[in-house]
């Protein structure tokens, strides 16, 4: 199959509205990372999805809709979450409520939860409209590798799997969006992102934050995978522990590979006359670049070596979260 990318002009929704009608899977831009849609009614598309990206069949779905779709038709909406969507939607925040079961089950592995986002990015809304069906979408990489955020990252993973990627540009966000799980008296973050705590506590009072305890089923099943892993060696390092990482970058050297750090801009800074990429200095510009730096070092790199950025917090806890994962390392070896 050929594989266009296209920008989101009326002839091209036009064609993505066939697709999804037809039960194909149709990539789309979001303002976090690119996302692989199918009719979230539909079962067979739906298990298309989990097949082409050979993702667990546990790990349930995202519901994309349009600003004006009426999601009380879907889920049941706890009174709380009327002033969050009013905050912070359209945008990156993903809210978890009771389903009504009106998608596939698919969707939600069976769960009794169903998860909704309406993304801001102009491409992902006119997609949305167009189709104006619930569309089931996860990040449009192959399961546990990087998120893509751009089309051509998108193309590296399923050019001649997929029929169409509707083409916003780069990803402004750079990191998935916060989940949040809305089925409680209080909301709880089941994956941080560019809505955080701090934000949704000023709105509602107050914020839980899941941490999956050893041993225990997983409220958030994605967050039990090794993600967004970049397909060369890693190797990552505390942030006062740098004259490891550059005796590190020695050895690879000296063995004929081609190492590069990857580090936010300060120790970059320290590190001239080193490959380097520069994550930036914001939590924000960090969040930006992150999977693009890493997809472009697996393709450079014989072995990306990590540094851990010193911000806490905010939106760093998400691109923490990411880049700690990136590297294999778990959040709880990290804290200070
Ligand atoms: O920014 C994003 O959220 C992107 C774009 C494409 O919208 N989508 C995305 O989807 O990151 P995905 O499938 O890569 O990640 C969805 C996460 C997973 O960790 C999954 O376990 C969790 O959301 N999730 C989805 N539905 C859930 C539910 N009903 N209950 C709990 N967690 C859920
Ligand atoms: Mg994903």
């Amino acid at each position: 199959m050929k594989t266009l990318v296209l920008p989101p002009d009326q002839a091209a929704l036009a064609y993505a509205k066939e697709l999804i009608e037809a039960g194909e899977v149709v990539a789309f831009h979001t303002e976090t990372v690119y996302g692989l849609g199918a009719d979230a009614r539909n079962d067979a598309a739906v298990r298309k999805i989990f097949a082409l990206k050979g993702r667990p069949q546990d790990n349930p779905l995202i519901a994309h809709v349009h600003e004006n779709y009426d999601i009380s038709a879907l889920v049941e909406t706890p009174p709380y979450t009327a002033a969050l969507r009013k905050a912070f939607l359209p945008g990156p925040l993903t809210m978890v409520y009771p389903s009504k079961g009106q998608v596939s089950p698919a969707v939600s592995c069976g769960l009794e939860t169903l998860s909704i986002r309406v993304p801001a990015s102009p491409t992902a809304q006119a997609f949305l409209r167009t189709v104006n069906v619930p569309v089931a979408a996860p990040s449009a990489n192959r399961s546990k590798h990087v998120s893509p955020v751009t089309a051509q990252h998108v193309l590296d993973d399923f050019n001649g799997d997929i029929p169409l990627i509707l083409d916003g540009g780069p990803s402004q966000g750079g990191i998935e969006s916060t989940v949040l799980d809305c089925t409680g008296a209080v909301p709880q973050i089941l994956r941080a992102g560019l809505v955080t705590r701090e934000m949704i506590a000023s709105v509602v009072g107050d914020c839980g934050v899941y941490h999956m305890r050893a041993g225990e089923k997983p409220r958030s099943p994605g967050m039990a995978y090794k993600h967004y892993a970049p397909g060369c060696r890693t190797a990552f390092f505390r942030a006062q522990n740098v004259e490891d990482a550059v005796r590190c970058y020695g050895r690879e050297k000296s063995v004929g590979g081609t190492p590069y750090f990857l580090a936010e801009h300060a120790v970059c800074r320290t590190l001239s006359g080193y490959a380097c990429f520069d994550l930036g200095s914001t939590p924000e510009e960090m969040a930006a670049n992150l999977y693009a730096m890493l997809r472009a070092g697996e393709c450079s790199a014989t072995l990306l070596i990590g540094i851990e950025p010193c911000a806490r917090g905010g939106v760093m806890d998400g691109v923490r979260n990411r880049l700690l994962r990136a590297f294999g390392q778990s959040e709880g070896d990290h804290e200070t």
